[in-house]
């Protein structure tokens, strides 16, 4: 709660000003704190920073975990890790340790690289095995940067602007309201939101899709330096 409280208030400081000025933005207030988030944008409805660290008993073998569990890129080669039935055996891909099944829930990535990814959340007990399609049917909330374009992987797929592919991006969970959204975390736009009615634990997914690609989750430490 503190920590998040000290990071919404320095946020506030450098970004609340301009972004008062955006069109379609809820009041920014700091001691609303507990009004629901109707527009995407406010981010004064962040109740709680997630302090996500990635499952070693989830990542496929190529997928190399840093000892803190907080960074994950392509190994040189497949490791021989322990069988689990949660672990992906295709597809290149990691959970995070702690998931959700109620309340608000704020992590964010850094991309290193310009490599190619998938990242969003997905329902303990979705498919991890073989290669199949990842959308909202198949329990899988994503967004993907491909080689040349940027998705929603809503089914069919909904083209987001190359533009809008972040350095650091922001996602944000409410269990309750059925909302999963996406931010550019370094200048708090809003990217794209899922909405839907969730019925199991959500856990966050990353997946990596090319051997350049790193991806570091950010811990709510890091987030005292704004
Ligand atoms: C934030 O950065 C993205 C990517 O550079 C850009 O497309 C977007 O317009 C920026 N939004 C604001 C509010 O500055």
């Amino acid at each position: 709660m503190h920590v998040f409280y000290i990071y919404f208030r320095a946020w506030f400081l450098i970004y609340g000003l301009q972004l008062s000025n955006a069109p379609g933005n809820m009041e920014l207030d700091c001691e609303c704190r507990s009004v629901k988030c109707i527009s995407p944008n406010a981010f004064t409805t962040f109740s709680q920073i997630a302090d996500v660290t990635l499952d070693p008993m989830t990542n496929q073998a190529w997928l190399q975990l840093s000892d803190d569990h907080k960074k994950v890129q392509e190994d040189q080669t497949e490791a021989n890790l322990p069988f689990s039935p949660q672990r992906f055996d295709s597809l290149p891909c990691v959970l995070g340790w702690e998931g959700y099944m109620s309340g608000r829930h704020y992590w964010e990535v850094e991309f290193a690289n310009n490599g190619y990814w998938k990242v969003g959340v997905t329902t303990a007990s979705s498919k991890r095995h073989g290669r199949f399609p990842m959308n909202p049917s198949t329990g899988y909330w994503v967004l993907w940067r491909s080689t040349r374009q940027f998705f929603a992987c809503t089914n069919p797929e909904t083209t987001l602007p190359l533009l809008l592919v972040p350095q650091k991006m922001g996602i944000y969970i409410d269990y309750e309201e059925g909302q999963i959204s996406f931010y550019n975390a370094e200048n708090k736009s809003h990217i794209y939101t899922f909405t839907g009615h969730f019925r199991e634990k959500l856990y966050p997914f990353f997946a990596l899709l090319d051997g350049r690609g790193v991806i570091t989750i950010w811990s709510p430490k890091e987030h005292s330096r704004f």
